[in-house]
């Protein structure tokens, strides 16, 4: 009796992942990687191995758009290896009836840690003054050396209330921070439960001492933060971007810590990455520079790898995975 050749879904991944994801992966799918740990594949290369894939495994590095999308005949599937998903062209995905999940929920409050630590780092002058040890200018304790600004009892203002916006609240609260949040739909439920005050994006601009920005970027937020925004910004006040880059203007945003016009920023996003050595914002003391690590712990990276497999595997084998973006 003959038997039918069951073919595997091919699989395209665009990066080096996890070697046990990668098992998982393999025991479903005929797989190919991209081999490199620390540089993106090429656009071109990427062209072409669209072609041949049912599912693509991808990072937020790619731009998965839709002359790209037109070169996967059989694509089904994108499992993008993060939660923002401003790299893929969803619109045209959904057209395509190609879907596109997202890993939430696994990186919230690695996130949300790193975002008060860029806060305390800015506020408390950290990287300036190991780096005034570092290059010998320490002399003697002094009344007013780099001193900073205090965190506890300030006031929080959140741009953005998701999920890593309420688990910077628990965060805050233990600095007894008075906290207020923007939101485009307010959310009446969370002020009781969490203890927090809604504010119009202006208002909150005017009486936050710290401005944490945790907003998704889209269309509607790109320039959120400009120059009219940081003028409504108090002369002490921090801002701290962990969202994506092209929420704040980088030119208004220099021009505002140059003249301090703002105390400081703590970035760990940019519109261009990675953020070039150049840059001018990297010539000012009053701003913290890190290289999107947000998100970046052994354990957390592990699980956004796991679940953008799982969801991957998910839809391959025939169900809709939980964490699909497309409308
Ligand atoms: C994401 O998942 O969107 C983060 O920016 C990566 O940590």
């Amino acid at each position: 009796m003959k038997r039918g050749i069951i073919l595997k879904p091919r699989v395209f991944i665009t990066r080096k992942i996890p070697e046990d994801i990668l098992t998982l992966i393999e025991e479903v799918c005929e797989v190919k990687v991209w081999p490199e740990e620390d540089t993106p594949i090429p656009r071109s290369v990427l062209e072409q191995e669209i072609r041949e894939v049912d599912g693509l495994y991808c990072l937020l590095t790619e731009t998965i758009d839709a002359s790209l999308l037109d070169l996967g005949k059989n694509l089904k599937v994108v499992s993008n290896m993060a939660v923002g998903y401003n790299n893929i062209d969803i619109e045209a995905a959904t057209q395509r009836n190609i879907l596109v999940t997202n890993t939430p929920g696994v990186l919230t409050e690695t996130t949300a840690d790193l975002t008060f630590a860029l806060l305390m780092m800015t506020a408390r002058r950290m990287e300036e003054s190991s780096q005034y040890l570092r290059q010998g200018h320490w002399k003697t304790w002094s009344p007013m050396l780099l001193a900073g600004q205090d965190i506890f009892g300030a006031t929080l203002g959140i741009v953005g209330m998701g999920r890593i916006g309420e688990a910077l609240v628990k965060r805050a609260k233990g600095f007894d921070m008075k906290i207020i949040y923007y939101n485009r739909t307010p959310k009446p439920e969370l002020e009781e439960s969490l203890g927090i005050e809604y504010r119009l994006l202006d208002e909150l601009l005017q009486e936050a001492d710290f401005v944490c920005i945790l907003t998704p970027y889209t269309p509607e937020t790109r320039n959120l933060i400009g120059k009219r925004e940081l003028e409504l910004m108090k002369p002490t006040s921090i801002l701290i971007n962990t969202a994506r880059g092209g929420i704040v203007n980088e030119e208004d945003l220099y021009e505002a810590l140059a003249q301090q016009q703002i105390y400081a920023a703590g970035l760990d996003v940019f519109d261009q990455e990675p953020l070039p050595t150049d840059h001018p914002l990297l010539t000012l003391t009053n701003c913290v520079a890190l290289p999107h690590i947000g998100s970046a712990t052994i354990k957390t990276r592990r699980e956004m790898a796991r679940l953008a497999a799982q969801n991957l595997l998910t839809y391959l084998q025939g169900q809709r995975p939980p964490h699909c973006v497309n409308p």
